[in-house]
């Protein structure tokens, strides 16, 4: 099966682009399960029942979160009643929602774990272990994974592609929104990329104005970011898996721009 992981959409000029680039790009790779990350698609911050449908509606099959998930307050409403969306396997066990679903679409399937790194962002149970927890039982149902790994340093999510080989099909990393060139196939049939990047303005810092991002770096004082609204890049990741070992056969980056996709 082959598997489109789209990065971190940051507001509506991510939805915005999401929607244009994914009609060509479903004719281009054919992918049968489409996967992306919502944590900052409600104005860089969180996700709402709306959003979430609209990005159904676009053609994603699953949403993965991150340390955003909670930001919309609105999401304790629903979130359990949201199949299709996963936040953070390793938050407490008495956390609404689901950090593993089984996502079934175009005859195939595949089962998502979102899970959230511990460096340099708030301490919360072990990713690691927590992985260890639930690949094993996972893998009884389906062999077809895929890990996001929401985390800040890139080298805690090296580090956890390294110990998900041969247990997960596709090991991608969110949150850093800036996409890695580190594209590989793991020796024991891992598909690993450090970061998939974003999809929102290119002309902001990772999707935000960029000029209150400045400010707040010269003086360390409170600044509210707002989305940038300049022309936008699109990151994510394809994948294409063995439906009966897991085993990824290829992964490959895709990058688009505003003008890019102009051309298409
Ligand atoms: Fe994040």
């Amino acid at each position: 099966m082959n598997v489109l992981f789209i990065g971190d959409i940051v507001g509506s000029v991510g939805r915005m682009a999401v929607k244009k680039v994914l009609p060509s790009l479903k004719s281009k790779y054919n992918p049968h399960i489409i996967i992306a990350n919502g944590e900052n698609a409600a104005a860089g911050r969180g996700i709402t029942a709306q959003i979430v449908k609209e990005l159904l509606d676009a053609g994603v099959h699953g949403i993965t979160m991150g340390n955003h998930t909670w930001d919309n307050k609105d999401i304790f409403e629903w979130i359990d009643e949201q199949p299709r969306i996963v936040r953070p396997a390793n938050y407490s066990e008495e956390a609404p929602g689901q950090g593993v679903a089984l996502i079934k679409a175009n005859g195939k399937e595949l089962a998502i774990v979102n899970l959230q790194g511990r460096t340099f962002l708030p301490p919360i149970d072990c990713p690691f272990r927590k992985a260890d927890e639930l690949l094993d039982s996972l893998r009884s149902k389906t062999k077809c994974i895929l890990v996001d790994f929401h985390a800040e340093a890139t080298s805690e999510k090296i580090a956890m592609g390294w110990y998900l080989d041969g247990r997960a099909s596709l090991v991608v990393g969110t949150h850093t929104h800036v996409q890695t060139n580190d594209d590989s196939i793991l020796p024991g049939g891992t598909a690993f990329l450090t970061d998939v990047g974003m999809v929102g303005s290119k002309e902001g810092v990772l999707g935000m104005e960029r000029t209150a991002v400045i400010h707040k770096f010269k003086t360390q004082l409170p600044v509210r970011f707002v989305v940038d609204e300049g022309d936008w890049h699109f990151h994510a990741v394809l994948a294409e898996i063995d439906d009966f070992t897991g085993t990824a056969k290829r992964i490959q980056k895709i990058r688009l721009t505003e003008t890019d996709w102009l051309m298409l």
